[in-house]
């Protein structure tokens, strides 16, 4: 497996991804050579995971500024900056994506031509490509110090190498514990309706050799009332003073976790957090009713009946335990905006 996620290509001045719907039966890696097609990956979940999509965006605008030659540096910002708000559209939970946008353009607004505007750019998405695998790393190492030697961890989605440059949030802390010696076992919620946890989380862990078994999302309550697991770990999409932001279903798992006096731990790198806004002002992604009414071209539901199909929901900080970032380990409440200790703007 080629271990980076999502990756520049040099000599063809493009993007390429691992395009995660085709796993865990295919693994293949794709070229996007336009905006259009890295916004369809980005839509498609072909990638996928907050980190990886702030590298994806971070790339996205590079690719735009490859694409574009207008003389006038005026005309050439504007087609870049109208490809950044494309692009930024495309997802609007995960504040990975915008951020990364964001910084890479926030570098070109100056540059003298778009050649140098290239360079630049393409600097600075490697720079937020390379951070990406320095905060993993780190937030594994503070997260494994929370486990015990041998326990059983419960994860949601998939919060892992592929849902980053590499090594993983959620599942960066389990593969540092267990390079630190600890005997780690973990349960992967299989994710409905597209299965993260079943395809993903299980295709990473059995491919490190990592105890994984798979369970449907609703039997993580029984299991933690037969005392089966010692914590639960997620990664996050955005987070508020007052929320995590998650994959569906996380929340159900953190309230459950409380009831069983189980830890509920989140890990995620600074580039996660969301140090102007509050719960109730983030949009949740509500994605297509064919992802409940079909599993393949099996029909699920009757013609006539609507879904409701949130992508993400807000556990309440109330529920977190603790949160592993690449600065150290925060233990909430939080206050807004001292979330981590630079402010952004989102
Ligand atoms: O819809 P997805 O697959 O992009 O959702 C991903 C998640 O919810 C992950 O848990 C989150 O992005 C953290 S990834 C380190």
């Amino acid at each position: 497996m080629e271990d980076k996620t999502i990756f520049w290509d040099f000599e063809k001045n493009c993007i390429k991804l691992v395009e995660q719907t085709l796993l865990p039966t295919e693994y293949r890696i794709i070229s996007c050579e336009s905006v259009e097609r890295l916004a369809k990956a980005i839509k498609n979940l072909e990638v996928r995971g907050a980190p990886a999509l702030g590298v994806a965006g971070g790339f996205g605008v590079a690719l735009s500024a490859f694409r574009h030659d207008d003389e006038n540096m005026d005309g050439f910002l504007r087609l870049v900056s109208d490809d950044a708000d494309y692009l930024i559209s495309t997802r609007p939970t995960a504040v990975n994506l915008s951020w990364g946008v964001k910084r890479v353009l926030s570098t070109i607004k100056d540059a003298k031509n778009p050649k140098e505007a290239r360079d630049i750019a393409l600097l600075e998405a490697v720079a937020i490509a390379e951070e990406d695998e320095k905060m993993c790393r780190l937030i594994g190492k503070h997260g494994a110090d929370y486990l015990p030697e041998k326990c059983t961890v419960l994860t949601h989605c998939n919060a892992g190498a592929l849902a980053c440059y590499t090594w993983g949030t959620a599942l960066g802390v389990i593969r540092s514990a267990v390079a630190a010696g600890k005997e780690i076992s973990v349960i992967s919620c299989e994710t409905r309706p597209l299965n993260q946890g079943s395809r993903l989380t299980a295709w990473e862990l059995s491919r490190d050799n990592i105890p994984v078994k798979t369970i449907t999302d609703s039997t993580a309550a029984y299991l933690m009332k037969k005392g089966e697991i010692d914590a639960v770990i997620v990664g996050a999409d955005r987070i508020t003073h007052d929320a995590v932001f998650n994959k569906i279903g996380t929340y159900m798992h953190a309230v459950c976790a409380a009831h069983h006096n189980i830890p509920f731990y989140v890990a995620a790198p600074s580039s996660t957090f969301d140090n102007i806004n509050s719960e109730s002002d983030i949009i949740i992604e509500e994605r297509s009713r064919d992802e409940l009414a079909f599993c393949g071209n099996k029909q699920l539901m009757p013609d006539s009946v609507n879904a409701l199909n949130y992508a993400f929901d807000p556990t309440p900080m109330e529920l977190v335990t603790a949160i592993f970032t690449e600065k150290g380990v925060l233990k909430p409440p939080l206050l807004k905006g001292e979330l981590v200790p630079e402010s952004r703007d989102i």
